[in-house]
């Protein structure tokens, strides 16, 4: 049995109870990566292996230090984690119609992930394909389970790669335009996401958080002029399957409650996102209605630009 202790932490317990292993899960939300970083040092310090939710992480660099030849280079998230688990899923970074990627520090797990994936078999099939004969000598050293991931989505997948930097950069920018607004308009009842120093940030989400309650009611108004918005992620506690932890998570329980993530993928505009920050500007009661005041402010931030 899988158990969510403190921290993150999962163990996983025999059918008496008895905990036989512990873990540290991160969850790399959006593309930031917090405070990984120091997460990383803890669980070397403790020795408990540190699994990488990397769904929102494809693309995301930091500085990966070779100390064998003194240097240093440009680094996917998750070099330095036991396990790190991908998401190619079609609304993810890297694109696939549904698939995922783990990869292992350790080569024993990396085999045994493989077999288990494939219904516990021993070889894959190009394996066992040998000069044009099928070779159907293979064991089944355990049950597993039919997880694997498929050719189509393989190719999918190695065309996206192609895509990925170039993809990012653009997300960047948009992420960068809505930083650029927000500044300028220094809306007090919103509340930036501090990002890590990163090398490059995948930007798969752009969070903020809005104050004095009133996430609910900008939603719901954004949304009456066309703009969806989603929540990563509401407090676990509040499902029924973690409620026993009610209580136990009060700075995700207090965050989960004014996060919006804003519109963010390849078919925005700049203009697109200027429009989305006007209207959370107008729908906030500190601004006046009157539009124009926000459409000055952000013209002559353009123009200033420019
Ligand atoms: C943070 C996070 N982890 C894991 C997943 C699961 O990914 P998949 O649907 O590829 O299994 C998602 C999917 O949205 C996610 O957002």
């Amino acid at each position: 049995m899988v158990v969510m202790g403190r921290n993150t932490q999962l163990s996983i317990e025999d059918d008496n109870g008895v905990q036989i292993a512990v873990y540290k899960v991160f969850v790399g939300i959006g593309g930031n990566i917090g405070q990984y970083e120091r997460v990383r040092e803890i669980c070397n310090l403790q020795n408990i292996p540190l699994i990488l939710d990397a769904a929102h992480l494809a693309g995301t660099q930091t500085m990966r230090v070779y100390p064998q030849y003194q240097a240093m280079a440009q680094s996917q998230v998750g070099w330095d984690a036991d396990v790190s688990v991908f998401s190619f899923q079609a609304v993810k970074n890297l694109p696939t119609a549904d698939s995922g990627m783990i990869c292992f520090k350790d080569e024993e797990d990396d085999k045994l992930a493989r077999q288990l994936s494939w219904l516990g078999i021993d070889k894959s099939t190009y394996d066992r394909y040998n000069k044009g004969t099928y070779n159907w000598k293979y064991d089944v050293p355990n049950v597993g389970y039919k997880y694997h991931g498929n050719a189509l989505m393989g190719a999918i997948g190695l065309v996206q790669l192609k895509y990925l930097d170039e993809d990012n950069q653009y997300r960047n920018l948009l992420a960068e335009t809505y930083s650029h607004y927000f500044n300028i308009l220094n809306l007090e009842t919103i509340e930036p996401i501090k990002e890590s120093n990163l090398k490059v940030h995948s930007r798969h989400l752009y969070p903020i958080r809005i104050k004095k309650g009133l996430r609910d009611f900008v939603m719901e108004e954004l949304s009456e002029r066309g703009i969806y918005c989603g929540v990563h992620y509401l407090d676990n506690t509040k499902y029924p399957m973690y409620n026993y932890a009610h209580g136990s998570c009060k700075n995700a329980h207090e965050i989960s409650s004014e996060l919006i993530s804003l519109p963010l993928h390849l078919h925005m505009s700049k203009d697109d996102v200027k429009r989305i920050v006007i209207e959370i500007a107008d729908i906030l009661p500190e601004y006046d209605k009157d539009k124009s005041i926000t459409k000055g402010l952000l013209g002559r931030a353009d123009n200033g630009k420019k």
